[in-house]
């Protein structure tokens, strides 16, 4: 497979927890290339419309406050199979079903406060990396 770009964000509860440096050496060693790389602090109705998708489930509300609770490290990325590789890297969206060895296993605290996201298609890697990132940001 080609080269292909996926979107990850470094979630408000690693953040605090000072685990971001140890996320990023993760991806890092597993061969993903920073395409776009920026740290910020979402507003609630910037958190909703990044989850858009999510709108009408009831963590909704609870997800979009906890998101805009604190800073982010939001990340463009780039390997071969990369949309797939990532998501295999974070481990499942519940850490207590996340394999051994997944940033979600080392680091998450619950379904909600799961330290990373990563994009799970094409299209919405395609609509993430342009929610935060201008086409002359990606290099
Ligand atoms: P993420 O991969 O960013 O995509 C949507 C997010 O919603 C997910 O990670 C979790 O943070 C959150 N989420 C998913 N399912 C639940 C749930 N059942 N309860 C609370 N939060 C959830």
């Amino acid at each position: 497979m080609s080269s292909q770009r996926t979107f990850s964000i470094i979630k408000p509860d690693a953040m605090r927890k000072g685990h971001a440096g140890a996320i990023l050496a993760e991806i890092d060693k597993a061969g993903f290339r920073i395409v776009a790389i920026k740290k910020l602090f979402l507003s609630k109705s910037q958190a909703e419309g990044f989850y858009y998708v999510h709108a009408h489930r009831p963590f909704f509300d609870s997800l979009t406050t906890f998101m805009s609770s604190g800073t982010i490290i939001a990340l463009a990325l780039e390997k071969e199979n990369a949309i797939a590789d990532l998501r295999k890297l974070m481990g499942a969206t519940n850490p207590a079903n996340a394999e051994e060895g997944t940033i979600r296993k080392k680091f998450a605290g619950s379904i909600e406060e799961n330290a990373i996201h990563g994009s799970d298609a094409e299209d919405t890697a395609a609509f993430e990396i342009g929610y935060f990132f201008a086409g002359l940001e990606l290099v």
